[in-house]
């Protein structure tokens, strides 16, 4: 007897629970402020996902602040001096990863969902090794909204044909054909601002270190300055005597229309350039526009996730909560990545949304070796990644191999990398 009242009485509880819930995501009014780099060309998916947040909370005001730069570069500066100056935004994106852990989870500025992540039912539904990402022994950060794919190479195949060419599989073949095409006038690889030679050289360094050497970079069993280190600067330099000369003053999107418009025959980008080529430019995938591994890393999947978390002291706490049940649930995930060109971090998302790049994007996905992005905040702290920017600077001005792993191999011991 006691048995059935303490469950009945649990079962009253479980009600009471839920019809508050709902009563309470009806009720939500006031505003909420999200904050990501998501601007412009970039915007829809993230349109898309406040819609679906509308939907359920009517009486909220999205105010959706966007700092525009490809990667966050401008983003993260903007939010740092909000961060420090008790000005957060109700909640803001963030790479998976060391971006995340390394810089406000460690200052204690962010708060623990881990009672969000039981409620929801996600220690389920978002794979494990994502969950481990996002968390340390104290607590889960954040809210992953998707996966994409770093080590992508696009072009367009009746480019290609016009050319008289294939895509490359390695960076050999690649260095076969470019000179050909250089001869042509046409750029054989297409660059952008400088976080994209950051971007570049990690799809390089993949392939020429392969996915376990890529691993050992980052826990310290591999130095940077070894000769596997260096034998990576090599190879960049090669493939950037095949870059653009304009590629700093370009954005990422631009680096991409040179391939559409056929003024380069390649780009090595994440998946975001298959929203961009999708949604924004209305390309078919697989007839407008293609797509393999980069060169040498057919097999291997460079991932990065984008998330959201929840600063501590909020101005607008419950809508904040509320935004990120909706990106992390089923139907959120859904209306944004078949915009956004990543697949859905759940598991147990709907593929027939998906167009055909994102459908071979989640079998890759499925089956390739995962190795985390560097540029994109997987691998390295904030720390690091500052100072591998001056690093990339400095190749790139003196395109000196030797000398450019010596100084990696320092940042690395400086940030806690390499012992
Ligand atoms: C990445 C981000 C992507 C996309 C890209 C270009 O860092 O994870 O979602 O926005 O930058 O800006």
């Amino acid at each position: 007897m006691k048995k059935l009242f303490k469950m009945v009485a649990a079962l009253t509880a479980l009600c009471f629970l839920g019809i508050f819930q709902t009563a309470q995501a009806k009720d939500l009014t006031g505003e909420l402020e999200i904050f990501s780099w998501w601007a412009g060309d970039e915007g829809p998916a993230l349109e898309a996902l406040i819609d679906v947040y509308k939907k359920e909370h009517p009486g909220v005001e999205v105010i959706n602040a966007t700092v525009t730069g490809g990667s966050g570069v401008n983003a993260k500066a903007v939010l740092k001096t909000r961060m420090l100056g008790g000005n957060p935004p109700d909640s803001f994106q963030v790479h998976a990863g060391q971006e995340l852990i390394g810089t406000w989870v460690m200052a204690d500025r962010m708060e623990d969902l881990t009672p969000l992540f039981e409620e929801q039912g996600w220690m389920s539904v978002f794979p494990e090794g994502l969950i481990k990402l996002i968390g340390t022994d104290k607590g889960i950060w954040s809210v992953p909204v998707n996966i994409h794919r770093s080590n992508v190479m696009w072009y367009i195949p009746s480019k290609l044909k016009e050319f008289g060419i294939e895509a490359p599989k390695t960076w050999d073949d690649f260095l076969k054909v470019a000179p050909m095409l250089k001869e042509k006038g046409i750029v054989p690889l297409a660059l952008a601002q400088n976080w994209t030679a950051n971007h570049l050289w990690e799809s390089v360094a993949l392939a020429s270190l392969g996915a376990k050497k890529w691993d050992a970079l980052w826990s310290g069993e591999l130095a940077f300055d070894s000769p596997e280190g260096v034998a990576v600067w090599e190879l960049f330099g090669k493939v950037l005597e095949y870059t653009n000369d304009d590629a700093s003053s370009l954005s990422w999107q631009q680096a991409t229309d040179m391939v559409v418009d056929g003024r380069a025959a390649f780009n090595v980008m994440g998946d975001w350039a298959a929203g961009y080529l999708s949604t924004t430019k209305g390309l078919a995938p697989g007839t407008g526009f293609g797509w393999e591994a980069s060169p040498g890393t057919g097999g291997e999947f460079m991932f990065l996730a984008d998330s959201f978390g929840l600063p501590k002291g909020v101005k607008n706490l419950d809508n904040a909560k509320a935004w990120l049940v909706t990106l992390g649930s089923k139907e959120g995930s859904d209306a944004f990545n078949p915009l956004k060109g990543s697949i859905s971090a759940r598991t147990d998302s709907d593929l027939s949304k998906y167009n055909d790049y994102a459908k071979s994007a989640a079998a890759d996905f499925a089956k390739d070796t995962i190795v985390g992005s560097l540029a994109h905040g997987v691998t390295a702290n904030e720390g690091f990644m500052n100072d591998f920017a001056s690093v990339m600077e400095m190749f790139l001005k003196s395109k000196n191999a030797q000398m450019t792993a010596k100084a990696a191999q320092q940042i690395a011991v400086k940030n806690g990398i390499a012992k």
